[in-house]
């Protein structure tokens, strides 16, 4: 048993653009714990989704190594990477990145069919709990973006991961709804152990998570 899901070691990444590199941060160690629950903060622009995406295996370091449980990632076969993202790992994107040839309830359902978790009671329950009952047969384009944010945390949640990352979940919700799917992963993060990333600008957010880091002059400090 390790004592990590996922594990970030040295991590550095810098993007080369036309006009000269960008640093986004340098030598950055996080271990992401079974069931525990994290808040990543920092101001616009510091490199937050960036992280987060090198976290999860989407995005490359531009040195260090990222570890799922104790399998150095990068060094893996790319089929072998595939399998991880879909069995371990679910994300809510910034950008929701909803499947738009696919309606409400197709996309809510996408990974966990894939990944062989599809259980209709529990699909059921979060379509209930996030209020989106009405909306399955809608197409994403026809979604305003509160409900499209709304099927993007219910795909997630539908594909019951090892460990949830949340790239500013609840961005474009009203307080009430922003309480609801606050409430809503860490009842996942309680009840499956699943462990939960969030980016947040709210201090009220990621004071009811149960570490808080921040990305800030190119590292990652407790808070
Ligand atoms: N693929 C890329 N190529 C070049 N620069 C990039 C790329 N992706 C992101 N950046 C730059 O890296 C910086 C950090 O971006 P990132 O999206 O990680 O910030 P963030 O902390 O999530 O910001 P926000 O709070 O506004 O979402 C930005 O200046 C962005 O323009
Ligand atoms: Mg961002």
């Amino acid at each position: 048993m390790h004592e990590h899901i996922v594990k970030i070691k040295n991590v550095s990444k810098v993007f080369v653009t036309k006009s000269g590199s960008l640093e986004l941060f340098t030598n950055v160690n996080i271990e992401f714990a079974p069931s525990t629950s994290y808040a990543l903060i920092g101001e616009s622009g510091v490199g937050k989704s960036t992280l987060l995406h090198i976290a999860s295996g989407l995005e490359k370091p531009s040195s260090g190594e990222v570890y799922f449980g104790k399998q150095n990632f990068w060094g893996l076969k790319t089929s072998r990477q595939s399998l991880l993202r879909l069995n371990e790992t679910a994300i809510i994107f910034q950008q929701y990145n909803l499947i738009p040839c696919l309606n409400v309830k197709e996309n809510i359902e996408f990974q966990a069919r894939i990944n062989r978790k599809y259980n209709r009671k529990y699909i059921k329950e979060i379509i209930e709990d996030l209020r989106l009952t009405r909306l399955l047969e809608e197409w994403p384009e026809s979604l305003s973006g509160g409900e499209q944010q709304r099927v993007a945390i219910a795909r997630a949640l539908a594909a019951k991961p090892k460990i949830l990352f949340a790239d500013e979940p609840t961005g474009s919700l009203d307080e009430k709804n922003s309480e609801l799917v606050l409430e809503m992963l860490l009842n996942i993060n309680k009840k499956y152990n699943t462990s939960l990333v969030v980016i947040t600008h709210s201090l009220s957010i990621a004071s009811k998570l149960e570490q808080c880091m921040e990305l800030k002059s190119r590292k990652v400090l407790d808070r």
